[in-house]
């Protein structure tokens, strides 16, 4: 915890920032979207004084992120969305050097974190920015004297595009959010190929198995399901995909994976993963039926994705085998190990998402909150899709960024997809 009075935020140590700062840098290299959205909103300044609150993981993707945002001209201040996924050194070059008041220790408990989430919220924003809906959801039950002055808001991730929902469903959403996760350029990219490559890194820096040959189970087959099965076949495992939707699930089966039930795969799992965005996707009866020696871990926002309840009463004893993993003794001699509390692995125990993809998604996140500067007084409280426009200007930049070029339709073309006329 901070200390020193000149530091604006609540940080593990100051002196960290330096070795934030290197690091930052390294990932904008692979961030040539939000780098120019930088140098535009440098230029333009049409954030100017617009107070934001961002409740994001503190990671160095999001902190090029907030330079951007800062340099439009934003009053930002940055919380952590989830106690286990802030980069202590990140948190502290965006209060030390950059001067973006930054609320956010790593392995903070949950008091602190909802203490580092008010102070955010102290700030006054006229704009939220979230990643899993706790700034919105704190507003609404205890923050509400702020709604007078809160024109709109951002939502990252999947879980807390459901959460908004039903809030807007039961006429509780006081203000309009944009839920950046329906955009084409956030899901397809973020979702799949972030969390893919993100959930086995983690895992893996965790626990150091070999995935060859392993039976991994991946227990959800939305976007991120789907990125996580598909690198885990990639790396060799043999990979059981579990869902509850018979659309995805009949994917899953023409996508070459095994599909059965939850507790079938819970005797048969070595690895297993959950990626669904609800509570007790494993829950204990699973966990009774699962090999000594099998590993749990979750990638999705929430850790209520495990029943990590009755994973405890079950366990005779439990203890600290490797940073990350805790082995959980049962009574019939089975060792559990859960990883990284249940928390997102992805994060807790490695660097989260790649750069390149967090590019995409923090655009959105970006132009967004431009796109609410000038519209956010005529929008009702609802959840919004990213506008179409702005989807689309993100895939063009990228594909530019990464030096890419595509063909245009021939006006002959243009003008046969507009016509009825011509058959066979
Ligand atoms: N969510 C997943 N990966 C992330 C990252 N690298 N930065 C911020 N949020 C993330």
């Amino acid at each position: 915890m901070t200390t020193d009075a000149t530091v604006k935020g609540d940080i593990r140590d100051p002196s960290l920032a330096e070795e934030g700062v290197r690091r930052i840098e390294w990932a904008a290299r692979e961030m040539p979207v939000i780098r120019s959205i930088r140098d535009r909103f440098a230029k333009d300044k049409l954030l100017q004084g617009v107070r934001l609150a961002g409740c994001l993981h503190i990671t160095t993707e999001t902190a090029n992120l907030a330079i951007a945002l800062r340099d439009g001209g934003a009053d930002l201040v940055m919380c952590a969305s989830n106690p286990l996924s802030t980069q202590d050194d990140v948190a502290a070059a965006l209060a030390v050097e950059y001067g973006i008041p930054t609320y956010a220790i790593k392995g903070e408990d949950d008091d602190t974190y909802y203490k580092h989430l008010g102070q955010a919220l102290d700030h006054k924003p006229q704009m939220t920015m979230d990643d899993g809906a706790d700034l919105v959801a704190t507003i609404h039950q205890s923050r509400t004297e702020l709604l007078d002055e809160i024109v709109g808001g951002t939502e990252e991730t999947t879980t807390g595009v459901i959460r908004l929902k039903a809030m807007a469903k039961d006429g509780a959403l006081k203000y309009p959010i944009i839920a950046v996760n329906e955009a084409n350029t956030k899901h397809l990219f973020d979702n799949r190929y972030g969390t893919g490559q993100s959930t086995l890194d983690g895992i893996t820096r965790a626990t150091n198995i070999l995935w060859a040959g392993k039976n991994v189970v991946v227990v959800g087959y939305g976007w991120c399901g789907r990125g996580v099965a598909m690198r885990a076949r990639g790396i060799g495992a043999k990979v059981i995909v579990i869902e509850v939707d018979p659309l995805p699930a009949l994917e899953a089966v023409m996508d070459g994976f095994q599909v059965m039930p939850m507790l079938e795969a819970s005797a048969i799992g070595d690895i297993f993963i959950s990626v669904t965005g609800d509570i007790h996707a494993i829950d204990g009866h699973h966990m009774e039926a699962m090999k000594d020696g099998a590993i749990i871990a979750n990638s999705g926002h929430f850790n209520v994705e495990l029943n990590l309840e009755a994973l405890k009463a079950m366990a005779e004893s439990s203890r600290q085998v490797r940073p990350f993993v805790e082995e959980f003794r049962m009574g019939d001699g089975r060792r559990l190990f859960l990883l990284g509390e249940g928390r997102l692995i992805n994060l807790a125990a490695a660097e989260g998402h790649p750069a390149s993809v967090m590019d995409m998604s923090f655009a959105n996140q970006a132009l967004c909150i431009e796109h609410l500067v000038n519209t956010a007084q005529s929008l009702e409280p609802d959840v919004y899709d990213v506008p179409k426009d702005i989807d689309a200007e993100i895939a063009k930049m990228k594909l530019a960024a990464v030096g890419v070029e595509i063909d245009e339709l021939t006006e002959e073309q243009r003008k046969y997809l507009s016509s009825w006329d011509v058959g066979t």
